[in-house]
């Protein structure tokens, strides 16, 4: 018997009852509970790094979005040093948000309510009516700016987290290795291909974010039109037959960062029979470059990342999976209609909006290298299959509410959710990078994964 966690609920319910760990199992009641829907803001949402978006949004000085950070609206700005900032989008003067748009230009934000206005780093610069010191004498202005989150840039990406501890490193830990792939491959990054998408959908976060644990079994039954219509490639039977998307090798690591890499050689017979064999990393890299990737673009695989990384990406991609707790990534082949396979590549967030809400947000990227019409397909691309009006995401997004309605049934939320095919960790022979690897069929591995982690943070007081 594993040892019980510091979580109690007021009936006297513990983590250990919710989450079972000898026979990986999950009560569902977990999907519907409020006083857990606040722990997870205060242990979770308020302890870890967050994603909000990337800096190709705000590339001049006094841009800015906002966004949400859980429950907590921000403001995440361009200075005029060029440096970006989060910042708690809550005046301290009565709690007004400070900035009504969603995006724009400005080098100062004025509150509505009583005009306090602050810099684009958030530091205070007064009240109107100066000479009447309308923020009063307690206070000395410097301790009136808003409430700042710590910000990280990764390939371009801005990660901002209220913990003043944990260091984006230790968050990333060994998935830096295969995210690097995906993130940090071209000179100049990725680029934000316009606004994010989003939508709001009736179910707890965690119903869309275990599944971003790299739930690859799904797609063959929940996914399967997309298969039979021949829109993600492949035929019926050759899906259902010989499953190729299904094997690979998925991981994990401790933090809850999941990814599921998939054979190159097989994702190529979708398209065309074209074998691998005897071929050079250079070569394979030409016959299907990794999605996103123009061949022009492959010499900048070689200079920014190490050997093993690059051969990785020829061999066997990381192309979807997700980091905890609440990012989805889907870095994937796209095939067209007309027999083309751009790539698509976005992220997703799933941002808690109380116990039985979820926002979805979608964000688009393309290689900023890339050419203006390869940018255009894959935002096509993108919109088409992982959009919140996209092909694949509608199927998901069906599911998501159904579960949480289950979640409501007074003997529904008895029913526990079974993470139990499970492989255990093997090390396929010559494979370079860290984490738990589980090579073979997707199994339940990486989602148990994404639970522990979560138990982790959970049990954590
Ligand atoms: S609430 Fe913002 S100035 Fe009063
Ligand atoms: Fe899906």
């Amino acid at each position: 018997m594993l040892h019980n966690a510091g979580l109690t609920l007021s009936d006297g319910t513990t983590l250990d009852d919710l989450i079972n760990r000898d026979m990986n199992e999950v009560s569902l009641r977990v999907m519907n509970d409020k006083e857990l829907y606040e722990l997870e803001m205060e242990r979770v949402f308020a302890r870890t790094w967050l994603l909000l978006g990337h800096e190709s949004e705000i590339p001049k000085a006094g841009d800015y979005v906002m966004r949400d950070m859980a429950e907590d609206n921000v403001i995440v700005s361009r200075d005029r040093s060029g440096e970006i900032h989060v910042m708690l989008n809550v005046c301290p003067h009565r709690g007004m948000k400070v900035c009504t748009a969603e995006a724009g230009n400005a080098h100062a934000h004025r509150c509505i309510y009583h005009g306090w206005a602050f810099r684009a780093d958030g530091s205070f610069i007064g009240a109107p009516i100066e000479k009447e010191q309308m923020h009063g004498s307690k206070r000395s202005k410097d301790e009136l700016g808003l409430k700042k989150a710590r910000v990280h840039l990764y390939g371009g990406l801005i990660f901002a987290t209220w913990n003043k501890d944990l260091s984006f490193e230790d968050y990333l830990g060994d998935a830096k290795f295969y995210l690097d792939q995906l993130f940090c491959r071209t000179d100049n990054g990725l680029e934000m291909l316009g606004p994010p998408q989003r939508f709001v959908l009736p179910c707890n976060w965690k119903i869309p974010g275990e599944q971003s644990g790299s739930d690859g079994f799904h797609t063959l039954t929940l996914h399967r039109s997309l298969m039979e219509g021949g829109i993600m490639g492949g035929t019926a039977e050759s899906i259902y037959d010989t499953a190729p998307g299904m094997y690979g090798v998925d991981l994990s690591v401790p933090q809850g960062h999941t990814l599921r890499c998939l054979e190159a050689a097989q994702t190529f017979k979708m398209f065309a029979d074209v074998s691998f064999e005897g071929k050079s990393t250079e070569e394979r890299l030409n016959l299907l470059p990794p999605p996103g990737i123009t061949k022009d673009l492959i010499p900048q695989l070689f200079k920014n990342l190490s050997e093993d990384q690059v051969k990785q990406l020829a061999n066997i991609p990381p192309q979807v999976g997700g980091m905890f707790p609440n990012i989805l990534i889907a870095f994937i082949f796209a095939p067209r209609m007309d027999g083309g396979a751009s790539g698509a590549l976005s992220l997703h967030t799933y941002v808690p909006k109380g116990p039985d809400k979820v926002e979805f947000v979608n964000f688009i990227f393309a290689e900023k290298d890339a050419p203006e019409d390869v940018k255009r397909d894959m935002l096509q691309n993108a919109i088409w299959s992982t959009g919140t009006s996209g092909t694949i995401e509608q199927d998901d997004a069906d599911t998501w509410p159904q579960i949480m309605r289950n979640s409501r049934g007074h003997m529904s939320k008895t029913i526990t959710l079974k993470y139990q095919a499970l492989h255990g960790h093997e090390r396929p022979e010559g494979w370079v990078g860290g984490g738990d690897l589980y090579p073979g069929f997707t199994k339940d591995d990486t989602q148990w994964a994404w639970w522990m982690a979560y138990y982790n943070m959970m049990a954590d007081a």
